[in-house]
Protein backbone atom coordinates (compact mmCIF):
# COMPACT_ATOMS: atom_id res chain seq x y z
CA UNK A 1 0.00 0.00 0.00
CA UNK A 2 1.40 3.57 -1.05
CA UNK A 3 1.94 5.50 2.07
CA UNK A 4 0.28 9.40 1.92
CA UNK A 5 3.16 11.99 1.09
CA UNK A 6 3.93 13.74 4.49
CA UNK A 7 3.81 17.63 4.29
CA UNK A 8 7.35 16.94 6.14
CA UNK A 9 8.43 14.76 2.56
CA UNK A 10 7.04 17.77 0.35
CA UNK A 11 9.14 20.44 2.51
CA UNK A 12 11.98 18.23 1.59
CA UNK A 13 11.60 17.85 -1.76
CA UNK A 14 10.88 21.63 -2.74
CA UNK A 15 14.20 22.83 -0.75
CA UNK A 16 15.79 20.17 -2.55
CA UNK A 17 14.13 21.31 -5.78
CA UNK A 18 15.19 25.18 -4.45
CA UNK A 19 19.19 24.04 -4.58
CA UNK A 20 18.95 23.42 -8.20
CA UNK A 21 16.32 25.98 -9.09
CA UNK A 22 16.69 28.61 -6.65
CA UNK A 23 13.96 30.90 -6.06
CA UNK A 24 14.71 34.54 -7.06
CA UNK A 25 12.40 36.60 -4.47
CA UNK A 26 13.20 40.45 -5.02
CA UNK A 27 13.96 41.44 -1.66
CA UNK A 28 12.48 44.55 -1.18
CA UNK A 29 13.44 47.24 -0.68
CA UNK A 30 16.53 46.80 -2.90
CA UNK A 31 19.94 47.62 -1.13
CA UNK A 32 22.92 47.88 -2.51
CA UNK A 33 26.54 49.88 -1.77
CA UNK A 34 27.65 51.28 -5.15
CA UNK A 35 24.77 52.83 -6.73
CA UNK A 36 21.31 52.11 -7.80
CA UNK A 37 18.43 53.16 -10.48
CA UNK A 38 14.68 53.04 -9.61
CA UNK A 39 12.20 53.53 -12.74
CA UNK A 40 8.37 52.33 -13.97
CA UNK A 41 9.86 49.32 -15.81
CA UNK A 42 12.94 47.07 -14.52
CA UNK A 43 14.55 46.69 -18.03
CA UNK A 44 14.97 50.77 -18.17
CA UNK A 45 16.06 50.38 -14.37
CA UNK A 46 18.47 47.37 -15.59
CA UNK A 47 19.62 49.75 -18.59
CA UNK A 48 20.76 52.42 -15.72
CA UNK A 49 22.97 49.78 -13.70
CA UNK A 50 24.67 48.72 -16.53
CA UNK A 51 25.89 51.91 -17.40
CA UNK A 52 27.24 52.66 -13.55
CA UNK A 53 29.17 49.65 -13.79
CA UNK A 54 30.25 50.72 -17.66
CA UNK A 55 31.55 53.30 -15.64
CA UNK A 56 29.19 56.16 -15.91
CA UNK A 57 28.04 58.08 -13.74
CA UNK A 58 24.51 59.28 -12.70
CA UNK A 59 23.78 61.51 -14.82
CA UNK A 60 24.70 58.86 -17.98
CA UNK A 61 22.66 56.15 -16.27
CA UNK A 62 19.82 58.72 -16.10
CA UNK A 63 19.88 59.51 -19.58
CA UNK A 64 20.17 56.10 -20.97
CA UNK A 65 17.32 54.96 -18.63
CA UNK A 66 15.07 57.87 -20.03
CA UNK A 67 16.03 56.73 -23.77
CA UNK A 68 15.37 52.79 -22.33
CA UNK A 69 11.73 53.92 -20.83
CA UNK A 70 10.88 55.75 -24.11
CA UNK A 71 11.37 51.72 -25.83
CA UNK A 72 10.15 50.04 -22.72
CA UNK A 73 7.72 52.34 -21.14
CA UNK A 74 5.46 53.69 -24.22
CA UNK A 75 2.28 55.13 -21.80
CA UNK A 76 4.94 57.95 -20.49
CA UNK A 77 8.69 57.33 -21.08
CA UNK A 78 8.84 58.91 -24.12
CA UNK A 79 11.65 61.58 -26.76
CA UNK A 80 7.98 62.85 -27.97
CA UNK A 81 7.62 64.79 -24.56
CA UNK A 82 8.76 66.95 -21.59
CA UNK A 83 10.83 66.16 -18.45
CA UNK A 84 12.66 67.59 -15.36
CA UNK A 85 15.97 66.51 -13.88
CA UNK A 86 17.23 67.26 -11.28
CA UNK A 87 21.21 66.41 -10.14
CA UNK A 88 23.24 66.79 -6.87
CA UNK A 89 26.66 66.54 -7.57
CA UNK A 90 28.78 65.17 -4.63
CA UNK A 91 29.74 68.48 -3.50
CA UNK A 92 27.03 69.27 -2.30
CA UNK A 93 26.15 72.09 -5.26
CA UNK A 94 23.05 71.27 -7.24
CA UNK A 95 21.34 72.01 -10.72
CA UNK A 96 18.28 71.32 -12.49
CA UNK A 97 17.45 71.00 -16.51
CA UNK A 98 13.91 72.04 -17.57
CA UNK A 99 13.30 70.07 -20.90
CA UNK A 100 9.63 71.33 -20.23
CA UNK A 101 7.52 71.03 -23.56
CA UNK A 102 6.66 74.81 -25.15
CA UNK A 103 3.36 75.72 -27.19
CA UNK A 104 4.34 76.08 -30.51
CA UNK A 105 4.61 79.90 -31.90
CA UNK A 106 0.91 79.58 -33.83
CA UNK A 107 -0.64 78.55 -30.30
CA UNK A 108 -3.04 81.30 -28.57
CA UNK A 109 -4.24 82.03 -25.82
CA UNK A 110 -7.79 81.08 -26.61
CA UNK A 111 -7.39 77.94 -28.84
CA UNK A 112 -9.29 75.62 -27.35
CA UNK A 113 -12.57 77.78 -27.26
CA UNK A 114 -15.24 77.13 -29.17
CA UNK A 115 -17.26 80.21 -30.64
CA UNK A 116 -19.38 80.22 -27.73
CA UNK A 117 -16.65 80.73 -25.45
CA UNK A 118 -16.73 77.30 -23.49
CA UNK A 119 -13.65 74.86 -23.29
CA UNK A 120 -13.57 71.72 -26.36
CA UNK A 121 -11.17 70.00 -23.77
CA UNK A 122 -11.27 67.11 -26.33
CA UNK A 123 -8.83 69.54 -28.46
CA UNK A 124 -6.46 69.94 -25.61
CA UNK A 125 -6.61 66.42 -24.84
CA UNK A 126 -6.27 64.56 -27.70
CA UNK A 127 -5.34 64.75 -31.29
CA UNK A 128 -2.21 67.59 -33.29
CA UNK A 129 -3.52 70.62 -31.76
CA UNK A 130 -2.79 69.35 -27.93
CA UNK A 131 1.11 68.49 -28.95
CA UNK A 132 3.74 71.13 -27.07
CA UNK A 133 7.31 71.20 -28.36
CA UNK A 134 8.75 67.94 -27.25
CA UNK A 135 12.09 69.04 -25.24
CA UNK A 136 13.22 65.33 -24.28
CA UNK A 137 15.93 64.50 -26.25
CA UNK A 138 17.05 68.40 -26.07
CA UNK A 139 17.33 67.62 -22.48
CA UNK A 140 18.37 64.35 -22.21
CA UNK A 141 21.22 65.14 -24.68
CA UNK A 142 22.28 68.70 -22.81
CA UNK A 143 22.62 66.17 -19.73
CA UNK A 144 25.13 63.47 -20.67
CA UNK A 145 27.12 66.12 -22.60
CA UNK A 146 27.56 68.45 -20.05
CA UNK A 147 27.09 66.46 -16.84
CA UNK A 148 27.89 62.55 -18.03
CA UNK A 149 30.57 61.07 -18.51
CA UNK A 150 30.36 58.47 -21.35
CA UNK A 151 29.55 59.35 -25.34
CA UNK A 152 26.06 60.07 -26.30
CA UNK A 153 26.04 56.75 -28.63
CA UNK A 154 27.04 54.55 -25.66
CA UNK A 155 24.43 55.76 -23.44
CA UNK A 156 21.68 55.09 -26.15
CA UNK A 157 22.92 51.91 -27.59
CA UNK A 158 21.03 49.40 -25.21
CA UNK A 159 17.86 51.69 -25.89
CA UNK A 160 18.55 51.27 -29.57
CA UNK A 161 18.98 46.96 -29.11
CA UNK A 162 15.46 47.39 -26.75
CA UNK A 163 13.59 48.44 -29.69
CA UNK A 164 15.71 46.57 -32.26
CA UNK A 165 15.22 43.33 -30.86
CA UNK A 166 11.88 43.74 -28.62
CA UNK A 167 11.12 43.08 -25.30
CA UNK A 168 8.08 41.12 -23.36
CA UNK A 169 4.94 42.84 -23.04
CA UNK A 170 4.29 43.36 -19.36
CA UNK A 171 0.78 42.53 -18.02
CA UNK A 172 -0.06 46.04 -17.51
CA UNK A 173 0.81 47.50 -21.11
CA UNK A 174 -1.40 44.18 -22.25
CA UNK A 175 -4.17 45.85 -20.22
CA UNK A 176 -3.41 49.07 -21.62
CA UNK A 177 -3.09 48.22 -25.17
CA UNK A 178 -6.66 46.29 -25.53
CA UNK A 179 -8.07 48.69 -24.03
CA UNK A 180 -6.78 51.39 -26.41
CA UNK A 181 -7.22 49.27 -29.12
CA UNK A 182 -10.03 51.47 -30.54
CA UNK A 183 -8.16 54.81 -30.04
CA UNK A 184 -4.69 53.54 -31.38
CA UNK A 185 -6.49 52.56 -34.50
CA UNK A 186 -7.88 56.22 -35.31
CA UNK A 187 -4.39 56.60 -36.01
CA UNK A 188 -2.65 54.77 -39.15
CA UNK A 189 0.88 55.89 -37.97
CA UNK A 190 -0.09 55.04 -34.21
CA UNK A 191 -2.08 51.31 -35.00
CA UNK A 192 0.99 50.60 -37.26
CA UNK A 193 3.70 50.75 -33.99
CA UNK A 194 1.22 49.81 -30.92
CA UNK A 195 -1.08 46.97 -33.19
CA UNK A 196 -0.06 43.94 -34.21
CA UNK A 197 -0.94 44.02 -38.51
CA UNK A 198 -4.51 42.39 -37.78
CA UNK A 199 -5.19 45.43 -35.52
CA UNK A 200 -5.70 43.10 -32.64
CA UNK A 201 -3.42 43.87 -29.23
CA UNK A 202 0.20 42.62 -28.17
CA UNK A 203 -0.70 40.43 -25.46
CA UNK A 204 1.13 39.43 -22.20
CA UNK A 205 4.71 38.45 -22.79
CA UNK A 206 4.87 38.77 -26.55
CA UNK A 207 7.86 40.29 -28.09
CA UNK A 208 7.56 44.16 -29.27
CA UNK A 209 9.52 45.57 -31.29
CA UNK A 210 9.78 49.33 -32.44
CA UNK A 211 12.07 49.18 -35.69
CA UNK A 212 11.14 53.08 -36.21
CA UNK A 213 12.19 53.96 -33.33
CA UNK A 214 14.98 52.17 -33.30
CA UNK A 215 15.91 53.84 -36.43
CA UNK A 216 15.58 57.47 -34.54
CA UNK A 217 17.31 56.64 -31.52
CA UNK A 218 20.43 56.01 -34.02
CA UNK A 219 20.00 59.42 -35.38
CA UNK A 220 20.41 60.89 -32.17
CA UNK A 221 22.81 58.34 -31.16
CA UNK A 222 25.06 59.51 -34.54
CA UNK A 223 23.87 63.58 -34.98
CA UNK A 224 23.02 64.35 -31.11
CA UNK A 225 19.86 66.49 -30.45
CA UNK A 226 20.38 68.48 -33.72
CA UNK A 227 19.09 64.92 -35.77
CA UNK A 228 15.77 65.10 -33.53
CA UNK A 229 15.22 69.26 -33.88
CA UNK A 230 17.10 70.43 -37.42
CA UNK A 231 17.81 66.69 -39.07
CA UNK A 232 15.50 63.99 -40.34
CA UNK A 233 13.56 63.53 -37.55
CA UNK A 234 12.26 67.02 -37.39
CA UNK A 235 10.96 66.29 -41.09
CA UNK A 236 8.85 63.60 -40.14
CA UNK A 237 7.39 65.45 -36.54
CA UNK A 238 6.60 68.71 -39.41
CA UNK A 239 5.52 66.36 -41.88
CA UNK A 240 3.30 65.01 -39.35
CA UNK A 241 1.75 68.30 -38.33
CA UNK A 242 0.55 68.82 -42.07
CA UNK A 243 -1.11 65.36 -42.05
CA UNK A 244 -3.54 66.22 -39.20
CA UNK A 245 -3.12 70.42 -39.48
CA UNK A 246 -1.29 70.40 -36.54
CA UNK A 247 0.63 74.17 -35.65
CA UNK A 248 4.64 72.72 -34.80
CA UNK A 249 6.78 73.93 -37.60
CA UNK A 250 10.34 73.58 -38.18
CA UNK A 251 11.05 76.65 -36.88
CA UNK A 252 9.49 75.94 -33.20
CA UNK A 253 12.02 72.98 -33.36
CA UNK A 254 14.73 74.76 -34.66
CA UNK A 255 14.26 77.07 -31.65
CA UNK A 256 13.82 74.70 -28.97
CA UNK A 257 16.61 74.49 -26.16
CA UNK A 258 16.38 72.72 -22.80
CA UNK A 259 17.52 75.57 -20.08
CA UNK A 260 19.38 75.05 -16.94
CA UNK A 261 17.63 76.74 -14.00
CA UNK A 262 18.41 76.95 -10.64
CA UNK A 263 16.95 74.56 -8.33
CA UNK A 264 14.23 75.52 -5.05
CA UNK A 265 15.40 75.24 -1.98
CA UNK A 266 13.69 74.75 1.50
CA UNK A 267 14.32 73.52 4.94
CA UNK A 268 12.25 71.34 6.82
CA UNK A 269 14.28 70.97 10.28
CA UNK A 270 17.24 69.51 9.78
CA UNK A 271 16.25 68.41 6.25
CA UNK A 272 17.12 70.38 3.18
CA UNK A 273 14.91 70.08 0.43
CA UNK A 274 16.36 70.53 -3.63
CA UNK A 275 13.64 70.57 -6.16
CA UNK A 276 12.17 71.45 -9.43
CA UNK A 277 11.46 75.76 -9.91
CA UNK A 278 9.14 76.67 -12.40
CA UNK A 279 7.96 76.03 -14.96
CA UNK A 280 7.23 73.53 -12.68
CA UNK A 281 4.75 74.26 -9.59
CA UNK A 282 6.53 70.71 -7.36
CA UNK A 283 9.35 72.26 -5.78
CA UNK A 284 7.43 75.76 -4.79
CA UNK A 285 4.45 73.90 -3.63
CA UNK A 286 6.88 71.11 -1.46
CA UNK A 287 8.62 73.73 0.17
CA UNK A 288 6.00 76.09 1.10
CA UNK A 289 3.71 73.11 2.29
CA UNK A 290 6.40 72.17 4.18
CA UNK A 291 6.97 75.64 5.91
CA UNK A 292 3.60 75.63 7.29
CA UNK A 293 3.74 72.21 8.42
CA UNK A 294 7.45 72.13 10.05
CA UNK A 295 6.58 73.29 13.50
CA UNK A 296 3.25 71.17 14.06
CA UNK A 297 3.71 68.07 16.36
CA UNK A 298 2.95 65.51 13.36
CA UNK A 299 4.40 62.61 14.81
CA UNK A 300 2.44 62.29 17.94
CA UNK A 301 -1.05 63.11 16.22
CA UNK A 302 -0.64 59.50 14.57
CA UNK A 303 0.38 58.51 10.44
CA UNK A 304 -2.69 59.26 8.31
CA UNK A 305 -4.89 59.77 11.25
CA UNK A 306 -8.05 62.16 11.33
CA UNK A 307 -5.97 64.78 12.61
CA UNK A 308 -3.22 64.29 10.53
CA UNK A 309 -4.97 64.07 7.02
CA UNK A 310 -6.71 67.53 8.31
CA UNK A 311 -3.56 69.37 8.91
CA UNK A 312 -1.96 68.25 5.44
CA UNK A 313 -5.23 68.72 3.69
CA UNK A 314 -5.10 72.08 4.98
CA UNK A 315 -1.60 72.81 3.89
CA UNK A 316 -2.26 71.46 0.57
CA UNK A 317 -5.05 73.67 0.10
CA UNK A 318 -3.20 76.73 1.03
CA UNK A 319 -0.25 75.92 -1.11
CA UNK A 320 -2.32 74.86 -4.23
CA UNK A 321 -4.65 78.01 -4.32
CA UNK A 322 -0.96 79.83 -4.56
CA UNK A 323 0.09 77.96 -7.27
CA UNK A 324 -3.37 78.51 -9.16
CA UNK A 325 -2.87 82.24 -8.56
CA UNK A 326 1.13 82.80 -8.93
CA UNK A 327 2.41 79.93 -10.98
CA UNK A 328 3.51 80.08 -14.97
CA UNK A 329 6.73 80.23 -17.12
CA UNK A 330 8.99 81.91 -15.29
CA UNK A 331 10.61 83.35 -18.71
CA UNK A 332 6.63 84.90 -19.12
CA UNK A 333 5.40 86.15 -15.80
CA UNK A 334 6.83 87.43 -12.85
CA UNK A 335 6.26 84.66 -10.18
CA UNK A 336 6.99 85.51 -6.10
CA UNK A 337 9.14 83.67 -5.27
CA UNK A 338 11.13 84.35 -2.09
CA UNK A 339 7.64 85.20 -0.59
CA UNK A 340 6.09 82.00 -1.23
CA UNK A 341 8.74 80.67 -0.07
CA UNK A 342 9.49 82.54 3.13
CA UNK A 343 9.06 81.12 6.69
CA UNK A 344 7.21 84.30 7.73
CA UNK A 345 4.82 83.43 4.84
CA UNK A 346 4.12 80.26 5.69
CA UNK A 347 3.49 80.90 9.67
CA UNK A 348 1.16 83.48 8.73
CA UNK A 349 -0.69 80.41 6.48
CA UNK A 350 -0.34 78.39 9.43
CA UNK A 351 -2.38 80.44 11.68
CA UNK A 352 -5.54 80.63 9.34
CA UNK A 353 -5.73 77.09 9.98
CA UNK A 354 -8.27 75.61 12.35
CA UNK A 355 -7.61 72.73 13.98
CA UNK A 356 -10.95 70.83 13.96
CA UNK A 357 -12.40 72.11 10.69
CA UNK A 358 -11.86 72.09 7.53
CA UNK A 359 -11.50 75.55 5.41
CA UNK A 360 -13.75 76.26 2.03
CA UNK A 361 -11.69 77.08 -0.83
CA UNK A 362 -13.52 79.18 -2.47
CA UNK A 363 -13.64 81.81 0.88
CA UNK A 364 -9.77 81.30 1.57
CA UNK A 365 -7.91 84.29 1.63
CA UNK A 366 -3.96 83.66 1.59
CA UNK A 367 -2.16 87.29 2.17
CA UNK A 368 -0.06 88.42 -0.28
CA UNK A 369 3.50 86.86 -0.90
CA UNK A 370 5.33 89.86 -2.33
CA UNK A 371 5.31 91.43 1.18
CA UNK A 372 7.29 88.42 2.54
CA UNK A 373 10.91 87.71 1.70
CA UNK A 374 12.75 84.07 1.60
CA UNK A 375 15.20 84.22 4.42
CA UNK A 376 17.44 81.34 3.22
CA UNK A 377 17.81 80.04 0.79
CA UNK A 378 0.33 58.90 -17.62
CA UNK A 379 4.18 60.32 -16.10
CA UNK A 380 7.28 58.91 -14.95
CA UNK A 381 10.24 59.05 -12.69
CA UNK A 382 13.51 57.53 -11.90
CA UNK A 383 15.93 58.12 -9.61
CA UNK A 384 19.36 57.31 -9.78
CA UNK A 385 22.64 57.39 -7.46
CA UNK A 386 26.55 56.48 -8.50
CA UNK A 387 29.01 55.28 -6.15
CA UNK A 388 30.61 58.90 -5.71
CA UNK A 389 27.07 60.26 -4.55
CA UNK A 390 25.70 62.13 -7.60
CA UNK A 391 22.38 61.65 -7.40
CA UNK A 392 19.71 62.70 -10.19
CA UNK A 393 15.99 62.27 -9.88
CA UNK A 394 13.96 62.90 -12.89
CA UNK A 395 10.15 63.11 -13.79
CA UNK A 396 8.86 62.86 -17.77
CA UNK A 397 6.14 62.91 -19.08
CA UNK A 398 3.10 63.00 -22.30
CA UNK A 399 1.36 64.48 -19.94
CA UNK A 400 -2.55 61.33 -20.58
CA UNK A 401 -0.88 57.74 -20.61
CA UNK A 402 0.39 57.46 -24.40
CA UNK A 403 0.20 61.47 -25.00
CA UNK A 404 -1.73 62.81 -27.75
CA UNK A 405 -2.32 59.13 -29.45
CA UNK A 406 -0.45 59.97 -32.08
CA UNK A 407 2.88 58.50 -33.21
CA UNK A 408 5.06 60.43 -35.99
CA UNK A 409 4.97 58.12 -39.03
CA UNK A 410 8.49 56.56 -39.68
CA UNK A 411 9.97 57.86 -36.07
CA UNK A 412 8.17 55.53 -34.23
CA UNK A 413 7.53 57.48 -31.41
CA UNK A 414 4.27 58.92 -29.46
CA UNK A 415 3.46 62.82 -29.26
CA UNK A 416 2.03 64.45 -26.03
CA UNK A 417 -0.47 66.08 -25.39
CA UNK A 418 0.96 68.38 -22.48
CA UNK A 419 -1.17 71.59 -24.06
CA UNK A 420 -3.65 70.87 -21.44
CA UNK A 421 -1.68 71.74 -18.46
CA UNK A 422 -2.25 75.19 -19.71
CA UNK A 423 -4.80 76.66 -18.24
CA UNK A 424 -7.31 77.06 -21.35
CA UNK A 425 -9.89 79.23 -19.72
CA UNK A 426 -9.44 80.49 -16.57
CA UNK A 427 -11.83 79.09 -14.05
CA UNK A 428 -12.34 75.83 -16.01
CA UNK A 429 -10.97 72.76 -14.45
CA UNK A 430 -7.97 70.44 -17.14
CA UNK A 431 -7.88 66.85 -17.37
CA UNK A 432 -6.76 66.69 -13.43
CA UNK A 433 -9.22 68.90 -12.20
CA UNK A 434 -6.94 71.82 -11.79
CA UNK A 435 -8.31 75.43 -11.91
CA UNK A 436 -5.72 77.50 -12.90
CA UNK A 437 -5.13 81.40 -13.95
CA UNK A 438 -3.82 83.84 -16.10
CA UNK A 439 -0.45 83.30 -15.06
CA UNK A 440 -0.87 79.42 -17.11
CA UNK A 441 -2.21 81.11 -20.00
CA UNK A 442 -1.36 80.05 -23.05
CA UNK A 443 1.23 81.91 -25.28
CA UNK A 444 3.15 81.52 -28.17
CA UNK A 445 6.80 79.83 -27.07
CA UNK A 446 5.47 79.42 -23.30
CA UNK A 447 6.12 75.99 -21.19
CA UNK A 448 2.92 75.65 -19.49
CA UNK A 449 3.00 74.98 -15.87
CA UNK A 450 3.60 71.30 -14.41
CA UNK A 451 3.30 69.31 -11.01
CA UNK A 452 6.22 67.52 -11.44
CA UNK A 453 8.14 67.16 -8.43
CA UNK A 454 11.70 65.48 -8.71
CA UNK A 455 13.56 66.05 -5.83
CA UNK A 456 16.62 65.17 -3.61
CA UNK A 457 16.36 65.80 0.15
CA UNK A 458 19.70 65.78 2.22
CA UNK A 459 20.21 65.44 6.19
CA UNK A 460 22.46 67.59 7.74
CA UNK A 461 23.69 68.23 4.26
CA UNK A 462 24.64 64.33 3.04
CA UNK A 463 22.41 62.68 0.29
CA UNK A 464 18.82 61.10 2.36
CA UNK A 465 16.53 60.65 -0.24
CA UNK A 466 15.90 61.17 -4.46
CA UNK A 467 11.59 60.84 -5.03
CA UNK A 468 9.12 61.46 -7.71
CA UNK A 469 5.90 60.21 -8.88
CA UNK A 470 3.83 60.69 -11.67
CA UNK A 471 0.33 61.87 -10.92
CA UNK A 472 -0.31 65.06 -12.16
CA UNK A 473 -1.17 67.35 -9.51
CA UNK A 474 -0.97 64.49 -7.04
CA UNK A 475 2.48 64.46 -7.31
CA UNK A 476 3.65 66.92 -5.08
CA UNK A 477 1.67 65.28 -2.26
CA UNK A 478 3.08 62.36 -3.24
CA UNK A 479 6.53 63.85 -2.55
CA UNK A 480 5.29 65.77 0.78
CA UNK A 481 3.47 62.71 2.30
CA UNK A 482 6.32 60.08 1.28
CA UNK A 483 9.55 62.19 3.04
CA UNK A 484 7.01 62.93 5.31
CA UNK A 485 6.57 59.17 6.27
CA UNK A 486 10.56 58.45 6.34
CA UNK A 487 11.32 61.63 8.04
CA UNK A 488 8.52 61.64 10.93
CA UNK A 489 7.37 58.03 10.94
CA UNK A 490 10.67 55.97 10.83
CA UNK A 491 9.64 54.27 7.87
CA UNK A 492 12.08 52.49 5.71
CA UNK A 493 10.91 53.11 1.65
CA UNK A 494 8.87 50.51 0.91
CA UNK A 495 6.97 51.42 3.98
CA UNK A 496 7.04 55.32 3.01
CA UNK A 497 6.34 54.37 -0.66
CA UNK A 498 3.65 51.32 -0.07
CA UNK A 499 1.65 53.64 2.88
CA UNK A 500 -1.47 54.75 1.80
CA UNK A 501 -2.11 58.57 0.33
CA UNK A 502 -4.67 61.53 0.11
CA UNK A 503 -4.64 64.71 -1.56
CA UNK A 504 -5.97 68.21 -1.53
CA UNK A 505 -5.69 70.73 -4.41
CA UNK A 506 -7.59 73.37 -3.58
CA UNK A 507 -10.38 73.16 -6.42
CA UNK A 508 -12.11 70.91 -6.16
CA UNK A 509 -12.48 71.49 -2.65
CA UNK A 510 -12.04 67.59 -1.35
CA UNK A 511 -9.76 65.21 -0.16
CA UNK A 512 -8.94 62.24 -2.50
CA UNK A 513 -8.19 59.33 -0.99
CA UNK A 514 -7.11 55.59 -1.68
CA UNK A 515 -9.86 54.05 -0.99
CA UNK A 516 -8.28 50.68 0.62
CA UNK A 517 -6.21 52.72 2.67
CA UNK A 518 -7.76 54.71 5.43
CA UNK A 519 -10.52 53.38 7.73
CA UNK A 520 -14.03 54.63 8.07
CA UNK A 521 -13.38 55.93 11.33
CA UNK A 522 -10.58 58.47 10.02
CA UNK A 523 -12.73 59.07 7.17
CA UNK A 524 -16.19 59.56 9.28
CA UNK A 525 -13.88 61.74 11.87
CA UNK A 526 -13.11 64.25 8.39
CA UNK A 527 -16.26 64.45 7.55
CA UNK A 528 -17.46 65.73 10.65
CA UNK A 529 -14.68 68.26 10.45
CA UNK A 530 -16.48 69.53 7.02
CA UNK A 531 -14.07 67.91 4.75
CA UNK A 532 -15.67 66.72 1.53
CA UNK A 533 -13.89 63.01 0.47
CA UNK A 534 -13.87 60.63 -2.38
CA UNK A 535 -11.96 57.72 -3.06
CA UNK A 536 -10.09 56.59 -5.70
CA UNK A 537 -7.84 53.25 -6.28
CA UNK A 538 -4.55 54.39 -6.31
CA UNK A 539 -2.37 58.24 -6.29
CA UNK A 540 0.64 58.18 -7.72
CA UNK A 541 3.66 55.59 -8.58
CA UNK A 542 6.76 57.03 -6.49
CA UNK A 543 10.12 55.28 -7.40
CA UNK A 544 12.37 56.29 -4.45
CA UNK A 545 15.78 55.69 -2.84
CA UNK A 546 16.70 56.29 0.51
CA UNK A 547 20.53 56.58 2.18
CA UNK A 548 21.42 55.21 4.94
CA UNK A 549 23.92 56.97 6.18
CA UNK A 550 25.16 54.89 9.40
CA UNK A 551 25.36 51.30 7.00
CA UNK A 552 26.65 53.60 3.74
CA UNK A 553 24.20 51.52 1.50
CA UNK A 554 21.18 52.98 -0.69
CA UNK A 555 17.92 51.10 -0.33
CA UNK A 556 15.80 51.54 -3.34
CA UNK A 557 11.87 50.51 -4.30
CA UNK A 558 9.53 50.81 -6.67
CA UNK A 559 6.08 51.37 -6.10
CA UNK A 560 3.64 47.95 -6.19
CA UNK A 561 1.32 50.43 -7.61
CA UNK A 562 2.93 50.01 -10.52
CA UNK A 563 5.33 47.43 -12.39
CA UNK A 564 8.38 49.16 -12.12
CA UNK A 565 11.62 47.66 -10.28
CA UNK A 566 14.74 48.90 -8.25
CA UNK A 567 18.05 47.44 -9.47
CA UNK A 568 21.01 48.12 -7.50
CA UNK A 569 25.07 46.77 -7.43
O1 LIG B 1 3.43 68.08 -15.86
C1 LIG B 1 2.43 67.73 -15.25
O2 LIG B 1 2.12 68.18 -14.16
C2 LIG B 1 1.55 66.66 -15.86
N1 LIG B 1 1.64 66.70 -17.27
C3 LIG B 1 1.95 65.33 -15.31
C4 LIG B 1 1.08 64.22 -15.82
C5 LIG B 1 1.14 62.97 -15.03
O3 LIG B 1 1.76 62.90 -14.01
C6 LIG B 1 0.33 61.83 -15.55
N2 LIG B 1 0.57 60.68 -14.76
N3 LIG B 1 -0.18 59.97 -14.23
Amino acid sequence: MKRPISSLHFLLFFVTLLQFFPLRLPADPVQARHGMVVSSQPLASQVGVEILKAGGNAVDAAVATGFALAVVHPTAGNIGGGGFMVIRFPDGSATCIDYREKAPAKADRDMYLKPDGTVDAQKSRQGILAVGVPGSVAGLCYAVQKYGSLPLAKVLQPAIELAEKGFPVTAGQARDFQALREDFARYPCTAKVFLKPDGSAYQQGENFRQPDLAETLKRIARFGAQAFYTGAIADLIVQEMKRHDGLITKEDLLNYRAVERRPIRGTFREYQIISMPPPSSGGIVLVEMLNILQPMQLRSLGHNSAAYVHLLAEAMRSAFADRAKYLGDPDFVAIPVAGLLSKSYAATLREDIPRQRARNSLALHNPDPTLFTHESEETTHYSVVDEKGMAVSVTTTLNGGYGSLIVVDGAGFLLNNEMDDFTARPGVPNMYGLVQGQANAIEPNKRMLSSMTPTIITRDDRLYMVIGSPGGPTIINTVLQIFLNAAIFDMDIEQAISAPRFHHQWLPDRISYERDGFSPDVIEELERMGHHLAGRRRIGEAEGILYNASGQYYSGYADKRGEGGAVGY
